[in-house]
């Protein structure tokens, strides 16, 4: 196939829960490539995240080829951030356009280019579309709405979110209804998964010991909220370790903030395969994430979500997970539950079973005939 007759998709990645995101999709865009499919991409790092363990280690360990291109904007305030992306997205729209910006999750690099691709009038698809916390608070909620306020295609990865962007007035014909990449990328590593390197050192064995993530600047920017978190989970547990990888914006707080528990050790940020790993043999994890809450489901270990809302209800409702609020006294009484055996099974959302990125490329195939 000539580049005459091939149909150019810019795919947007620009921070760490967008690169288990995208690499399925990449995955089935080669295989439909090979297959004589006249589909071909432009991988676009918008550089958000830059440090390796946030960004490069993901790309390795996930077999994501390395970026056509990287935006290097890092650092910003969320307006910063959002203006860098969009006037260097443009420029390179104008240079050399595509014929769709795919964007996935709720990041602000997903904002900004959906921006700057449709004011150009490049379409957009997004990944993960029509999923709603209703908390306003936080920039991702801000960045889905904004999002799927100018996409053109809409890939859910669950029912509701096809019911919110349907309520919002959405034509159902634009929405699919394919599943969650996330899980994709999930499936297709959990026999590769490794402890990492401190896991003897640390003493852990399956099933005794916790994992926390934290990063929402409501749990972390505060030192005393996130001091009488640590010191709940601390009590909580019971003695077991508890393994906390710390995003970049946490390590800020913590650095100001000594004494806390001594079960807890604070980690750096880890890699996907070890992250998993971790996660996948935990008698619980404690977090903010949302992504987190769906591999736990997947995974069917409990999880403690420390937010008063989710975008992903499915994971409450049909996984494993648990809302517990930013309260720190919620925690002692849902720790004496899994202690006492009585935390819910849950099962696994429908189509989140690893072909989903088949699915999207299928679709992409039909809304963009050669
Ligand atoms: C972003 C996403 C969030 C996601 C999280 C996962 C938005 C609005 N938020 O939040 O949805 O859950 O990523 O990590 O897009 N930093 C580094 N190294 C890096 C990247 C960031 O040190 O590679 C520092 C920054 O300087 C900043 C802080 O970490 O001080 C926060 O980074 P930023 O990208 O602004 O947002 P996140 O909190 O990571």
């Amino acid at each position: 196939m000539n580049s005459d007759t091939a149909t150019l998709i810019d795919i947007i990645a620009g921070a760490r829960p967008n690169f288990m995101k995208i690499a399925p999709i990449i995955r089935a865009l080669e295989a439909s490539a090979r297959a004589g499919g006249h589909l071909r991409y432009r991988l676009i790092h918008t550089g958000q995240h830059y440090d390796p363990r946030m960004s490069g280690d993901f790309f390795t360990q996930l077999g994501i080829p390395a970026p056509d291109v990287n935006l290097e904007v890092g650092s910003g305030t969320q307006a910063e951030q959002t203006a860098a992306i969009m006037v260097r997205y443009e420029k390179l729209l104008l240079d050399s356009p595509s014929r769709l910006c795919l964007v996935v999750g709720d990041v602000t690099s997903t904002m900004a280019c959906a921006i700057a691709a449709q004011k150009l009038h490049v379409p957009v698809a997004h990944v993960e579309a029509g999923i709603r916390s209703g908390d306003w608070g936080m920039p991702e909620e801000i960045n889905r709405m904004v999002t799927d306020a100018i996409t053109n295609w809409f890939f859910t990865t669950s029912e509701q979110a096809g019911e919110n962007l349907r309520r919002s007035g959405v034509d159902p014909q634009r929405i699919f209804f394919v599943g969650n990449t996330m899980i994709d990328t999930l499936n297709a590593n959990l026999d590769r998964l490794r402890p990492p390197p401190f896991w003897e050192e640390l003493g852990l064995s399956p099933g005794r010991y916790f994992v926390v993530t934290l990063h929402r600047p409501s749990n972390v920017d505060a030192a005393a909220s996130f001091e009488a978190l640590m010191r709940a989970i601390g009590q909580g547990t019971r003695g077991l370790p508890v393994v906390f990888p710390v995003h970049p914006r946490t390590a800020k707080t913590l650095q100001a903030d000594p004494g806390l528990p001594s079960t807890i050790h604070f980690v750096e940020p880890q890699p996907y395969l070890e992250f998993n790993y971790l996660a996948r043999h935990a008698k619980a994890v404690i977090t903010d994430s949302g992504g987190i809450t769906e591999e736990t489901t997947v995974m069917g270990v409990p999880c403690m979500t420390l937010r008063d809302s989710t975008e992903r209800p499915e994971t409450v409702t049909v996984g494993s997970n648990e809302l517990l609020g930013t309260d720190p006294a919620a925690l002692g009484p849902a720790l004496d539950r899994l202690f006492a055996g009585n935390w819910k099974k849950g099962s696994i959302p429908e189509k989140w079973d690893g072909r989903t990125g088949e699915r999207i490329v299928a679709a992409l195939e039909e809304l963009f005939p050669a």
